[in-house]
């Protein structure tokens, strides 16, 4: 159950006065009856809320794409630094959080959801599901380097890292795809093989890719059938 001014608020219909003000003046009803009562608790799954002519649909979870810009940490909060979370301020969820973690200086590919049995299921280490990143580096690799990166490192962990892929694309760029997602993970294996990386970007998680044309700060909705994808991933 929830307070129909609270309600109509997690649908953007307006600020929390607006909406007061809106229910006030007879503009909104459910199931069909003009409630006047902000206080009114309504089944927020269930009863039909009509406002300006329009059904408003609940949804408790909600799933964004964000391409985080550098700069900005993957926190829900933070007492110096913009976080990930003031950049979806405008969403109206205000419980969104970033699934998984990206360095301050890494940009790229962001889920941002409300839903935390997802965010579990995919960062499950159990699950495996593949982490794609764009990498700069200082120095070009060797074979013997990218073999040894797509074999396993050490990166001061108790065992190796798991085996990875390395798609060259120019002397000093890559994709390498990892299945893990430890701290400073992609920053630590060029580490181990003696290089430093400049500039690095995720481009996908699973079956989810970033699309291009978000600009760094930009975020959209997932699409149902990127939604599905990933819900079929956690499940696997
Ligand atoms: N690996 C890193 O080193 N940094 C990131 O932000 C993500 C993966």
């Amino acid at each position: 159950m929830l307070r129909l001014d609270k309600f109509l608020c997690e649908v953007n219909a307006g600020s929390r006065s607006q909406v007061k003000a809106y229910i006030k003046k007879g503009m909104v009803t459910v199931n069909g009856t003009v409630i006047t009562k902000p206080e009114t608790k309504i089944e927020e799954e269930k009863d039909e809320v009509i406002f300006q002519g329009s059904p408003c649909v609940y949804r408790k979870y909600v799933y964004y794409m964000l391409n985080k810009p550098r700069g900005v940490v993957s926190a829900t909060q933070d007492n110096v630094n913009e976080t990930v979370t003031g950049l979806l301020k405008q969403t109206g969820y205000h419980d969104l959080f970033p699934v998984g973690r990206l360095d301050k200086d890494t940009e790229g590919l962001l889920l941002m959801t409300n839903d935390g049995a997802l965010a579990h299921s995919l960062l499950s280490p159990k699950k495996n599901v593949t982490k794609v990143y764009y990498v700069e580096i200082e120095r070009p690799l060797t074979k013997e380097e990218i073999l040894l990166l797509e074999q396993g490192v050490d990166i001061g962990e108790e065992k190796l890292t798991l085996p990875a892929s390395v798609e060259l694309l120019t002397e000093k760029s890559l994709y390498l795809t990892i299945t893990e997602g430890k701290f400073h993970q992609v920053k630590r294996m060029l580490q181990a093989v003696s290089n430093k990386v400049t500039f690095l970007k995720r481009t996908a998680m699973g079956s989810l890719r970033l699309d291009e044309s978000l600009q760094a700060g930009e975020y959209r909705e997932l699409t149902a059938e990127e939604l599905e994808d990933l819900r079929g991933l956690g499940d696997a």
